[in-house]
């Protein structure tokens, strides 16, 4: 079989942790991202990976993280941007910007644009959810208050569209990148402190994952956002097919990285 490098963010928990699990039982290489000195070196041990640390609310970290990640690596095969935040109690950024966008939204658009080139003709496999609401500027630009479901909500249909984005500006040049619903209400910690509720099998995103990573299939989709609640690809949040709009949004985020 030909083992692959897998890169996973927030492989420390949850789906992430889940699928690095599999994907090592599948025979491939995992590389995991964390942010927990101690959950890294746990799960580093038990998987036999290389592991990189950041606070993905920190741009500056994850900057030296891909920094790292060059020095070490020629090719990755795919990049799994799986962390993620919903609630917390500490909604704003040093920088003032809403964490759920800089995790969800920002901090993997800088990391996947880095790495680029190692990702030549690979995979991104964006998480973005069910949960999509229509990104309002001043509010990614940090200027808006927002409850926490507002802000999870824009912070993925932004990754839904940057993704698309990108995928159109390094064709096929570049790694093929999908964004992906994992399913609603998988029994996870974001969930279970979210929505209060013990959740759905962990395994209904594990698998999706593992196949948009690993089947051929997938790679005519780039660009696509694939919705495993309704196992199909389909049409995000209206916006998310506005190319103008997601330019904006792309120029946006690069003010910001
Ligand atoms: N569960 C669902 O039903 C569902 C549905 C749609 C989309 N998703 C998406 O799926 C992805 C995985 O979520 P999950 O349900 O598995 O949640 P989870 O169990 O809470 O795991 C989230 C992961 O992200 C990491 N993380 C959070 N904030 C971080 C930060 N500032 N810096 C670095 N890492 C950070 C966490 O690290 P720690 O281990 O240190 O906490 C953890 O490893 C997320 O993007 C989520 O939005 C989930």
């Amino acid at each position: 079989m030909n083992s692959k490098n897998i890169l996973i963010t927030g492989a420390t928990d949850g789906i992430g942790l889940e699928t690095a699990r599999k994907l090592k039982s599948l025979g491939h290489n995992i590389i995991i991202h964390g942010r927990s000195a101690e959950k890294l070196e746990k799960v580093a041990a038990e998987l036999n990976a290389k592991s990189f640390k950041a606070d993905l609310s920190k741009l500056l970290e994850v900057g030296e993280m891909a920094k790292s990640i060059l020095e070490e690596y020629e090719q990755i095969d795919v990049l799994i941007n799986n962390a993620g935040v919903l609630k917390t109690s500490h909604p704003r950024t040093e920088d003032g910007y809403d964490v759920r966008y800089v995790v969800n939204t920002f901090a993997p658009y800088l990391l996947t644009k880095k790495l680029l080139p190692l990702l030549k003709n690979g995979r991104v496999i964006n998480l973005s959810s069910a949960a999509q609401a229509s990104v309002d500027f001043n509010a990614l630009l940090g200027k808006v208050e927002m409850s926490d479901f507002e802000a999870y909500a824009q912070s993925k249909l932004a990754i839904t569209m940057w993704s698309r984005y990108m995928a159109d500006q390094v064709g096929s040049d570049g790694p093929v990148i999908i964004a992906v619903n994992p399913a609603s209400l998988l029994g996870t910690k974001m969930v279970k402190e979210g929505f209060n509720t013990p959740g759905n099998d962990i395994n209904i995103g594990v698998n999706i994952l593992t196949s948009l990573s690993l089947e051929a299939k997938h790679a005519e989709h780039s660009g696509e956002y694939y919705d495993n609640d309704n196992k199909r690809y389909a049409p995000p949040q209206a916006d998310g097919l506005d190319d103008e709009k997601a330019k904006q949004i792309v120029e946006l985020i690069e003010g910001i990285i």
